[in-house]
């Protein structure tokens, strides 16, 4: 699990086993957007998946197969980014289980969280994780909503020198708790920051984002679209047309405003739908928005 760059090979090689087809075109000649991980210099590719509520589904073959489709869309496009927590019910053991049906696990980078409080708490929930998802190793273990924050990053550290996790982190996703997440970043030195940033939701421009990339820090973005807020927000409009140079959707449009800001490492964005998947990930591919056009859009989700 060392280096997770995902080749055309090991797409078609991954689809064969798991019996589909990668996605046409995403692949194919093009690679995804990248950033590297200030910690390490491993890259991760900008768009991953959330799992929140989409993936707390029925081990049944039926739920278990849309969701599989929606990882191997994600691997098939070149991502490897998910991201769940055991506050996400069966989203872990959902994640397990297409694991265990013959998805790559190496071509995933599978970020979770400790959601609880205490030592012996946490290191058994930590545990618990990565038996549920059928892995030894988790990519990232972040905080969850700094809950217990300086008792879990000295056990994910132990952790880390173990083996057993590659990464840390702190997560939160509102803008009231950026202060609180300031200090723990600081206290803390988490390898990853994850938070709340979006065209609706800007306040990590202000401090966090700027800090991240002082203190080398990597950022995934949770909430890219407002929990779909921003959908609701353009519904019955169009697409500007000076957005087409960059964006055939909306979706893409809010995406790419994100990843084109130069702190953020990965977004994201959860989907229960396979064709959302594929609209999510052609934002990982193509023009990004340059400053300008980055006001110009934030002029426009303004005036709505
Ligand atoms: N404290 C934390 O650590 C924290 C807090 C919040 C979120 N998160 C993480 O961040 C992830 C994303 O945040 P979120 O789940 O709150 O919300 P989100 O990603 O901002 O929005 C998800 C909503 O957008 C819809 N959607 C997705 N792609 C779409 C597309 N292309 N076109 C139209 N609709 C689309 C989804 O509906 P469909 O299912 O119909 O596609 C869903 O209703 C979470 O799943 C979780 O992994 C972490």
């Amino acid at each position: 699990m060392t280096d997770t760059r995902w080749t055309r090979r090991d797409v078609v090689l991954a689809c064969a086993v798991m019996g589909s087809m990668p996605v046409a075109g995403l692949a194919d000649e093009r690679r995804m957007i990248s950033r590297p991980i200030p910690a390490s210099d491993e890259r991760l590719p900008v768009i991953g998946l959330g799992t929140y509520s989409v993936f707390d589904v029925e081990s049944t073959p039926g739920q278990i197969a849309t969701s599989r489709e929606i990882v191997e869309l994600l691997l098939g496009a070149g991502g490897n980014v998910i991201d769940t927590s055991p506050m996400y019910n069966r989203s872990e053991k959902v994640i397990g289980d297409i694991i265990a049906s013959g998805a790559p696990r190496d071509a995933m980078f599978i970020a979770t969280k400790v959601w609880t409080d205490g030592r012996n708490a946490g290191i058994e929930q930590m545990s618990r994780s990565a038996r549920l998802m059928n892995t030894d190793v988790i990519d990232l273990m972040q905080v969850h909503n700094l809950r217990d924050s300086g008792v879990h990053m000295r056990s994910i550290r132990e952790l880390q020198e173990q083996g057993k996790i590659r990464y840390s982190g702190l997560t939160h996703y509102r803008a009231g708790a950026h202060d609180a997440l300031e200090k723990a970043v600081r206290d803390y030195r988490p390898q990853f920051l994850q938070i709340n940033y979006s065209l609706s939701e800007r306040e990590a421009d202000q401090r966090l984002l700027p800090m991240a990339q002082d203190l080398g820090v990597g950022v995934i973005v949770n909430r890219p679209y407002q929990a779909g807020g921003l959908f609701s927000a353009v519904r019955g409009r169009k697409l500007p047309e000076w957005a087409g140079e960059f964006a055939a959707s909306w979706g893409q449009f809010f995406l790419k405003f994100i990843i084109s800001h130069p702190a953020v490492t990965c977004v994201i964005p959860a989907t229960s739908k396979p064709q959302h998947m594929r609209d999510n990930l052609e934002a990982g591919f193509g023009e990004l928005p340059d400053a300008a056009t980055r006001e110009r859009m934030v002029a426009f989700i303004r005036e709505l």
